[in-house]
């Protein structure tokens, strides 16, 4: 499989479409935790051409599912922008997490490892989602973590959600204590628009008791934009996007709502993303 994403790279969609018609058998045998706990089958409404990437750029993809980004992406400089006060005391010894968007899992197990220096007698689970099946088939060829589960999800759809409420259930508990979500805001905004974006955030609080989020700022969408337009194509919602440049400031302002704190922000990055963290109030009390 990796040989095939390799060519990916190399070859454009052609080898995309390989890979697709393999990942298609491999998600027949697709079981949510199948190395773990559960084994509930997830379902994606995506359509899998939906998936590859635009002519032969690789940066030109719908869902910000890039194929090589952890090659332009450093891991330990995603890390070094986290701090300790951005997480909530574990209960019970135990933090059950959720990525939502986790790419080929790199960022997931380096974020698993700082959480276990932060909490080394402590329990943790990651559940990771993502939107693309041959990510998740990466992500869980190159896992030696049994304590991440990789599952392929996208999280906008009802019937995706099942699971990952099965999984929370399946530790008796009511919310996640941390549900990461970096870098995929943008590409939830771009594909369902400004109501799909306002869904998700509520959906965010719904299921969390701290959310750590690293949203995307409008010049972002631009260059999202700009980079699809080159191959001749478009995010069809752009044009009709009502929430634009502060994008940012609300996600933000939404997320502080409800009983939800903003208990840090982190400096900014190389490239320019702050990675927030809320809290319910009723575990940030004394933080806010
Ligand atoms: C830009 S990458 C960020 C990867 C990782 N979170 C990080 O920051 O290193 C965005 C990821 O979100 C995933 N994604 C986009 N829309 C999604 C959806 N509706 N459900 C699940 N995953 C989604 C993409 O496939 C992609 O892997």
């Amino acid at each position: 499989m990796s040989i095939l994403l390799t060519d990916a790279i190399k070859l454009g969609n052609w080898s995309c479409y390989q890979a697709i018609k393999i990942q298609k058998k491999k998600d027949k045998k697709e079981r949510i935790g199948s190395n773990m706990t559960m084994s509930i089958p997830t379902k994606s409404e995506v359509n899998k051409e939906e998936l590859c990437f635009y002519g032969s750029d690789p940066g030109a993809v719908k869902h910000g599912n890039f194929i090589n980004y952890y090659s332009f992406h450093d891991v330990q400089e995603r890390i070094n922008n986290l701090h300790p006060q951005m997480f909530p005391t574990p209960i019970d010894n135990k933090l059950i997490c959720l990525d939502i968007g986790c790419n080929t899992g790199d960022l997931t197990k380096a974020v698993y490892e700082y959480l276990k220096s932060l909490y080394p007698n402590c329990d943790i689970h990651i559940l990771a989602v993502d939107i693309d099946s041959a990510l998740i088939f990466r992500a869980k060829e190159s896992n030696s973590y049994p304590y991440i589960t990789f599952s392929t999800s996208n999280i906008m759809s009802e019937e995706d959600r099942l699971p990952i409420i099965h999984f929370l259930k399946s530790y008796k508990r009511m919310k996640f204590d941390i549900v990461f979500c970096f870098s995929v805001t943008m590409w939830i905004h771009l594909n369902n628009g400004d109501n799909g974006l306002l869904e998700f955030l509520q959906y965010l609080k719904h299921i969390s008791n701290t959310i750590v989020i690293e949203p995307q700022p409008w010049k972002c969408y631009r260059k999202a934009q700009k980079r699809v337009k080159k191959s001749g194509n478009t995010f069809e919602l752009y044009n009709h996007l009502k929430i634009k440049s502060g994008v940012d400031i609300i996600i933000e302002n939404i997320l502080k709502t409800d009983l939800y704190c903003k208990i840090y922000e982190s400096p900014s990055s190389s490239w320019d993303r702050k990675v927030q963290s809320f809290q319910l109030t009723m575990e940030s009390v004394n933080k806010c």
